[in-house]
């Protein structure tokens, strides 16, 4: 996850935050998929790296996360933004873990239900999906 994760970030079309973003996800099938972030001149059309990620996993009809690795630069940890931690909720369950990494390796991991509690999720509009 880490390598995919990498080549992604390597990738990122970050050039107005120069915040790149790599994300990896693993499926219960053993499958990983990577998204990067990319940026847009009207700054809103920006999409997150776990969205790109949640994307190429879609595409390949796989509904699961098993796991999720995030790379960002600087010195603090680049946990998911909001969005991207409902975006994960999805398709994930509190259990999963997230692991925060930088480009030298990975800095911390947290439950998805540490990072969204009490979170809204396809159970509360009774879809068993
Ligand atoms: N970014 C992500 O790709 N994922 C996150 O969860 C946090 C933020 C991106 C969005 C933007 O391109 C850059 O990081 C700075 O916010």
């Amino acid at each position: 996850m880490f390598a995919a994760a990498k080549q992604a970030f390597d990738n990122a079309y970050a050039p107005y935050s120069n915040f790149p973003v790599g994300a990896a996800v693993l499926t219960p099938e053993g499958e990983i998929y990577a998204g990067c972030n990319v940026e847009n001149a009207a700054y809103p059309q920006g999409a997150c790296a776990e969205a790109g990620a949640i994307a190429a996993m879609a595409l390949s009809a796989r509904r699961r996360i098993a796991e999720v690795l995030v790379i960002g630069g600087g010195a603090g940890l680049c946990t998911p933004c909001g969005g991207c931690r409902q975006r994960l909720r999805e398709f994930a369950c509190a259990e999963t873990l997230i692991h925060v990494a930088g480009p030298e390796g990975v800095r911390a991991s947290f439950t998805l239900a540490e990072l969204l509690p009490h979170s809204f999720g396809p159970e509360n509009l009774g879809s068993s999906k």
